[in-house]
Protein backbone atom coordinates (compact mmCIF):
# COMPACT_ATOMS: atom_id res chain seq x y z
CA UNK A 1 0.00 0.00 0.00
CA UNK A 2 1.27 3.39 -1.03
CA UNK A 3 2.13 5.67 1.90
CA UNK A 4 -0.39 8.36 0.75
CA UNK A 5 -3.16 10.05 2.64
CA UNK A 6 -6.67 9.50 0.70
CA UNK A 7 -10.31 9.65 1.21
CA UNK A 8 -10.41 6.61 3.30
CA UNK A 9 -7.40 8.09 5.64
CA UNK A 10 -8.27 8.12 9.40
CA UNK A 11 -6.52 9.99 11.77
CA UNK A 12 -5.04 9.81 15.28
CA UNK A 13 -4.92 13.57 17.01
CA UNK A 14 -2.16 14.50 19.53
CA UNK A 15 -3.66 17.85 20.49
CA UNK A 16 -1.31 20.41 23.25
CA UNK A 17 -0.17 24.04 23.69
CA UNK A 18 2.85 24.44 22.79
CA UNK A 19 2.69 21.05 20.68
CA UNK A 20 5.54 21.61 17.96
CA UNK A 21 8.29 20.57 19.79
CA UNK A 22 6.38 16.97 20.18
CA UNK A 23 7.96 13.65 18.96
CA UNK A 24 4.68 11.51 19.42
CA UNK A 25 3.76 12.52 15.37
CA UNK A 26 6.89 11.26 13.89
CA UNK A 27 6.68 8.33 16.49
CA UNK A 28 3.88 7.12 15.62
CA UNK A 29 3.80 7.97 12.05
CA UNK A 30 6.89 5.45 11.78
CA UNK A 31 5.04 2.78 13.79
CA UNK A 32 2.19 3.42 11.59
CA UNK A 33 3.78 3.02 8.30
CA UNK A 34 5.15 -0.15 8.94
CA UNK A 35 2.21 -1.30 10.01
CA UNK A 36 0.42 -0.80 6.70
CA UNK A 37 -2.40 0.60 8.20
CA UNK A 38 -4.17 3.79 6.50
CA UNK A 39 -4.02 5.89 9.36
CA UNK A 40 -1.67 9.31 10.46
CA UNK A 41 -0.74 11.47 13.70
CA UNK A 42 -1.37 14.64 13.23
CA UNK A 43 -0.57 17.27 15.65
CA UNK A 44 -2.70 20.47 16.93
CA UNK A 45 -2.19 23.42 19.09
CA UNK A 46 -5.27 24.22 20.85
CA UNK A 47 -4.84 26.70 23.31
CA UNK A 48 -6.65 26.18 26.80
CA UNK A 49 -10.62 26.48 27.08
CA UNK A 50 -10.89 24.98 23.22
CA UNK A 51 -10.78 21.54 24.08
CA UNK A 52 -14.94 20.92 24.20
CA UNK A 53 -15.19 22.36 20.95
CA UNK A 54 -12.46 20.35 19.43
CA UNK A 55 -13.24 17.12 20.64
CA UNK A 56 -16.93 17.65 19.57
CA UNK A 57 -15.29 18.51 15.94
CA UNK A 58 -13.08 15.33 15.99
CA UNK A 59 -15.54 12.39 17.46
CA UNK A 60 -18.26 13.90 14.95
CA UNK A 61 -15.53 13.57 11.91
CA UNK A 62 -14.48 10.20 13.01
CA UNK A 63 -10.79 10.94 14.94
CA UNK A 64 -10.13 7.48 16.42
CA UNK A 65 -8.61 9.37 18.91
CA UNK A 66 -6.71 11.86 20.67
CA UNK A 67 -3.77 12.46 22.76
CA UNK A 68 -3.89 15.12 25.19
CA UNK A 69 -0.60 16.98 26.54
CA UNK A 70 -0.57 20.64 28.91
CA UNK A 71 -2.42 22.17 29.51
CA UNK A 72 -5.45 20.04 28.69
CA UNK A 73 -5.03 16.82 31.09
CA UNK A 74 -7.63 17.90 33.28
CA UNK A 75 -10.37 19.16 31.38
CA UNK A 76 -9.89 15.89 29.09
CA UNK A 77 -10.55 13.95 32.20
CA UNK A 78 -14.10 16.18 32.98
CA UNK A 79 -15.36 16.09 29.12
CA UNK A 80 -15.20 11.92 28.75
CA UNK A 81 -18.03 10.06 29.34
CA UNK A 82 -16.05 7.14 30.77
CA UNK A 83 -12.46 6.67 32.13
CA UNK A 84 -10.12 3.98 33.19
CA UNK A 85 -8.83 2.97 36.57
CA UNK A 86 -5.90 4.88 36.60
CA UNK A 87 -7.45 7.73 35.06
CA UNK A 88 -10.02 8.24 37.55
CA UNK A 89 -7.27 7.80 40.22
CA UNK A 90 -5.22 10.71 38.72
CA UNK A 91 -8.40 12.96 37.93
CA UNK A 92 -6.68 13.56 34.44
CA UNK A 93 -6.12 11.57 31.06
CA UNK A 94 -3.55 11.70 28.28
CA UNK A 95 -5.58 10.01 25.80
CA UNK A 96 -9.19 9.85 24.63
CA UNK A 97 -10.75 7.31 22.67
CA UNK A 98 -13.95 8.19 20.24
CA UNK A 99 -15.76 4.07 20.86
CA UNK A 100 -19.11 4.10 20.16
CA UNK A 101 -20.15 7.38 20.29
CA UNK A 102 -18.41 7.79 23.65
CA UNK A 103 -15.29 9.50 24.52
CA UNK A 104 -13.33 6.93 26.95
CA UNK A 105 -10.23 8.54 28.95
CA UNK A 106 -7.24 6.75 29.45
CA UNK A 107 -4.23 7.91 31.69
CA UNK A 108 -0.88 6.15 30.75
CA UNK A 109 2.12 8.00 32.33
CA UNK A 110 2.36 5.42 35.49
CA UNK A 111 2.23 2.54 33.16
CA UNK A 112 4.43 3.82 30.59
CA UNK A 113 6.62 4.95 33.57
CA UNK A 114 6.40 1.56 35.31
CA UNK A 115 7.15 -0.46 32.15
CA UNK A 116 10.18 1.68 31.44
CA UNK A 117 11.74 0.16 35.34
CA UNK A 118 10.46 -3.11 34.55
CA UNK A 119 12.10 -3.62 30.91
CA UNK A 120 15.30 -2.88 32.87
CA UNK A 121 15.01 -5.27 35.44
CA UNK A 122 13.69 -3.11 38.16
CA UNK A 123 10.82 -3.53 40.48
CA UNK A 124 9.77 -0.76 42.49
CA UNK A 125 7.87 -3.52 45.33
CA UNK A 126 9.92 -2.69 48.65
CA UNK A 127 11.75 0.04 47.45
CA UNK A 128 12.53 3.28 48.71
CA UNK A 129 11.97 6.05 45.84
CA UNK A 130 12.62 9.91 45.71
CA UNK A 131 10.20 12.00 43.32
CA UNK A 132 11.95 15.14 42.36
CA UNK A 133 8.62 17.37 40.71
CA UNK A 134 4.95 16.32 41.86
CA UNK A 135 3.59 18.28 38.88
CA UNK A 136 1.36 16.58 36.35
CA UNK A 137 3.74 13.78 35.53
CA UNK A 138 5.08 12.95 39.09
CA UNK A 139 1.90 12.78 40.48
CA UNK A 140 1.47 9.93 38.14
CA UNK A 141 4.50 8.35 38.81
CA UNK A 142 3.71 8.31 42.82
CA UNK A 143 0.26 6.66 41.91
CA UNK A 144 1.93 3.78 40.15
CA UNK A 145 5.07 3.47 42.36
CA UNK A 146 1.79 3.16 45.14
CA UNK A 147 0.41 0.33 43.62
CA UNK A 148 3.48 -1.40 42.15
CA UNK A 149 3.96 -2.04 45.72
CA UNK A 150 6.65 0.87 46.95
CA UNK A 151 7.63 0.89 50.39
CA UNK A 152 7.95 4.96 51.13
CA UNK A 153 7.66 7.74 49.14
CA UNK A 154 9.88 10.97 49.94
CA UNK A 155 8.34 13.56 47.60
CA UNK A 156 10.52 16.77 46.53
CA UNK A 157 8.83 19.97 45.10
CA UNK A 158 9.92 23.60 44.86
CA UNK A 159 5.94 24.48 45.75
CA UNK A 160 5.62 22.29 48.63
CA UNK A 161 1.85 22.91 48.82
CA UNK A 162 1.46 20.67 45.52
CA UNK A 163 4.09 17.48 47.02
CA UNK A 164 1.41 17.81 50.43
CA UNK A 165 -1.93 17.98 48.34
CA UNK A 166 0.00 14.86 46.70
CA UNK A 167 0.55 13.57 50.08
CA UNK A 168 -3.13 13.95 51.11
CA UNK A 169 -4.64 12.42 48.26
CA UNK A 170 -1.82 9.35 48.52
CA UNK A 171 -3.82 9.39 52.05
CA UNK A 172 -7.20 9.18 50.58
CA UNK A 173 -7.35 7.54 47.66
CA UNK A 174 -5.11 4.59 48.27
CA UNK A 175 -4.43 4.76 52.58
CA UNK A 176 -1.04 4.78 51.66
CA UNK A 177 0.57 6.67 54.93
CA UNK A 178 4.45 6.44 54.22
CA UNK A 179 5.31 9.23 52.11
CA UNK A 180 7.25 12.20 53.42
CA UNK A 181 7.30 15.59 51.75
CA UNK A 182 10.01 17.74 51.42
CA UNK A 183 10.71 21.36 49.74
CA UNK A 184 13.45 20.84 46.32
CA UNK A 185 16.45 21.67 48.50
CA UNK A 186 19.80 20.57 47.59
CA UNK A 187 20.85 19.88 51.07
CA UNK A 188 17.65 17.96 52.08
CA UNK A 189 18.13 15.44 48.78
CA UNK A 190 21.82 14.93 49.59
CA UNK A 191 20.96 13.89 53.67
CA UNK A 192 17.85 12.03 52.65
CA UNK A 193 19.06 10.17 49.18
CA UNK A 194 21.39 8.05 50.99
CA UNK A 195 18.69 5.82 52.11
CA UNK A 196 17.14 5.50 49.22
CA UNK A 197 16.74 2.97 46.47
CA UNK A 198 15.57 5.12 43.26
CA UNK A 199 15.65 8.55 42.27
CA UNK A 200 13.30 10.25 39.77
CA UNK A 201 13.62 13.34 38.15
CA UNK A 202 9.89 14.43 37.47
CA UNK A 203 10.87 18.03 36.51
CA UNK A 204 11.50 19.84 33.65
CA UNK A 205 15.06 21.06 35.41
CA UNK A 206 18.04 20.24 32.44
CA UNK A 207 15.69 19.78 29.51
CA UNK A 208 16.72 21.51 26.34
CA UNK A 209 17.65 24.46 26.36
CA UNK A 210 18.80 24.74 29.96
CA UNK A 211 20.82 21.39 29.42
CA UNK A 212 23.63 22.74 32.26
CA UNK A 213 21.12 22.54 34.85
CA UNK A 214 20.51 19.41 37.60
CA UNK A 215 17.59 19.16 39.20
CA UNK A 216 19.87 17.23 42.42
CA UNK A 217 23.55 18.18 43.75
CA UNK A 218 26.00 15.92 42.62
CA UNK A 219 27.12 14.82 45.52
CA UNK A 220 24.03 13.89 46.42
CA UNK A 221 24.00 10.56 43.88
CA UNK A 222 25.78 7.50 45.41
CA UNK A 223 26.50 4.23 43.43
CA UNK A 224 23.41 2.38 45.05
CA UNK A 225 21.02 4.60 43.37
CA UNK A 226 19.38 3.71 40.07
CA UNK A 227 18.50 7.10 38.48
CA UNK A 228 15.42 7.74 35.99
CA UNK A 229 15.08 10.74 34.73
CA UNK A 230 11.85 11.78 32.28
CA UNK A 231 13.14 14.28 30.55
CA UNK A 232 14.07 12.81 27.27
CA UNK A 233 15.12 15.78 25.58
CA UNK A 234 18.23 15.68 25.51
CA UNK A 235 18.61 12.45 25.96
CA UNK A 236 21.13 12.21 28.34
CA UNK A 237 20.75 15.10 30.68
CA UNK A 238 23.35 16.02 33.38
CA UNK A 239 21.95 14.61 36.06
CA UNK A 240 21.89 10.79 33.99
CA UNK A 241 25.66 12.08 33.22
CA UNK A 242 26.83 12.86 36.90
CA UNK A 243 24.92 9.75 38.02
CA UNK A 244 26.58 7.65 35.42
CA UNK A 245 30.19 8.79 36.70
CA UNK A 246 28.96 7.65 40.49
CA UNK A 247 28.68 4.30 38.77
CA UNK A 248 24.58 4.56 39.23
CA UNK A 249 22.24 2.75 36.93
CA UNK A 250 20.46 4.97 34.95
CA UNK A 251 17.55 4.98 32.49
CA UNK A 252 16.15 7.87 30.11
CA UNK A 253 13.09 9.19 29.47
CA UNK A 254 12.74 7.86 25.42
CA UNK A 255 11.66 4.84 26.72
CA UNK A 256 8.99 6.29 28.59
CA UNK A 257 7.61 8.09 25.90
CA UNK A 258 7.33 5.35 23.79
CA UNK A 259 5.56 3.18 26.15
CA UNK A 260 2.69 6.01 25.96
CA UNK A 261 2.78 5.88 22.37
CA UNK A 262 2.52 2.07 22.09
CA UNK A 263 -0.59 2.49 24.48
CA UNK A 264 -2.08 4.69 22.44
CA UNK A 265 -2.26 2.61 19.33
CA UNK A 266 -2.96 0.05 20.82
CA UNK A 267 -6.58 1.57 22.49
CA UNK A 268 -6.79 3.74 19.28
CA UNK A 269 -6.21 0.65 16.79
CA UNK A 270 -7.42 -2.04 19.05
CA UNK A 271 -4.96 -4.19 17.96
CA UNK A 272 -1.76 -5.41 19.71
CA UNK A 273 1.62 -3.33 19.40
CA UNK A 274 4.73 -5.94 18.88
CA UNK A 275 7.88 -5.62 20.44
CA UNK A 276 9.63 -5.48 17.24
CA UNK A 277 7.43 -2.12 16.65
CA UNK A 278 8.08 -0.86 20.00
CA UNK A 279 11.68 -1.38 18.73
CA UNK A 280 11.48 0.80 15.59
CA UNK A 281 9.81 3.59 17.77
CA UNK A 282 12.33 4.01 20.29
CA UNK A 283 15.27 3.71 17.41
CA UNK A 284 12.76 6.58 15.59
CA UNK A 285 12.66 8.89 18.59
CA UNK A 286 16.37 8.49 19.93
CA UNK A 287 16.83 9.13 16.14
CA UNK A 288 14.88 12.37 15.48
CA UNK A 289 16.57 13.39 18.94
CA UNK A 290 20.34 13.42 17.32
CA UNK A 291 18.45 15.05 14.25
CA UNK A 292 15.79 17.71 15.11
CA UNK A 293 13.85 18.99 11.92
N1 LIG B 1 9.36 10.81 29.18
C1 LIG B 1 8.07 11.06 29.12
O1 LIG B 1 7.27 10.34 28.51
C2 LIG B 1 7.52 12.26 29.83
C3 LIG B 1 6.14 12.32 30.14
C4 LIG B 1 5.65 13.45 30.82
C5 LIG B 1 6.52 14.48 31.15
N2 LIG B 1 7.84 14.38 30.83
C6 LIG B 1 8.77 15.46 31.20
O2 LIG B 1 8.68 15.64 32.60
C7 LIG B 1 8.84 17.02 32.94
C8 LIG B 1 7.66 17.46 33.81
O3 LIG B 1 6.46 17.36 33.07
P1 LIG B 1 5.02 17.63 33.73
O4 LIG B 1 4.02 17.28 32.71
O5 LIG B 1 4.92 17.03 35.09
O6 LIG B 1 5.08 19.23 33.90
P2 LIG B 1 4.38 20.15 34.99
O7 LIG B 1 3.06 19.57 35.41
O8 LIG B 1 4.41 21.53 34.44
O9 LIG B 1 5.36 20.08 36.28
C9 LIG B 1 6.64 20.64 36.23
C10 LIG B 1 7.40 20.22 37.49
O10 LIG B 1 8.74 20.73 37.40
C11 LIG B 1 9.01 21.58 38.53
N3 LIG B 1 9.92 22.65 38.11
C12 LIG B 1 9.87 23.39 36.98
N4 LIG B 1 10.90 24.27 36.94
C13 LIG B 1 11.62 24.07 38.09
C14 LIG B 1 12.79 24.66 38.63
N5 LIG B 1 13.45 25.64 37.97
N6 LIG B 1 13.25 24.20 39.82
C15 LIG B 1 12.60 23.21 40.48
N7 LIG B 1 11.47 22.61 40.02
C16 LIG B 1 10.98 23.04 38.83
C17 LIG B 1 7.64 22.09 38.95
O11 LIG B 1 7.68 22.56 40.28
P3 LIG B 1 6.55 23.58 40.83
O12 LIG B 1 5.38 22.72 41.24
O13 LIG B 1 7.19 24.26 41.97
O14 LIG B 1 6.22 24.51 39.69
C18 LIG B 1 6.81 20.80 38.78
O15 LIG B 1 7.06 19.90 39.83
C19 LIG B 1 8.95 17.76 31.61
O16 LIG B 1 10.32 17.96 31.33
C20 LIG B 1 8.37 16.79 30.59
O17 LIG B 1 8.95 16.93 29.31
C21 LIG B 1 8.35 13.29 30.19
Amino acid sequence: MAWEIDARTKFIALVGDPIEHSLTPRIQNAALKHMGVNVRNIAFRVPKGLLREVIKGFKAAGVLGMMVTIPHKEDAFKLSDERDKFAELMGSANLLVFKDGKVIAYSTDGYAASRSLKEVGIDVKGKRIAIVGTGGAGRALAFQFVLDGATRLLLFNRTIERAEKLNAELKRKLGFNAVQVFTHDPDLLRKELRNCDLLVNATSVGMHPNEAEIPVPADALHRNLVVFDIVYNPVQTRLLKEAKRKGCKTIDGVPMLVYTNEKALELCLGVMVTNELVSLMLRTCYSALKHPH
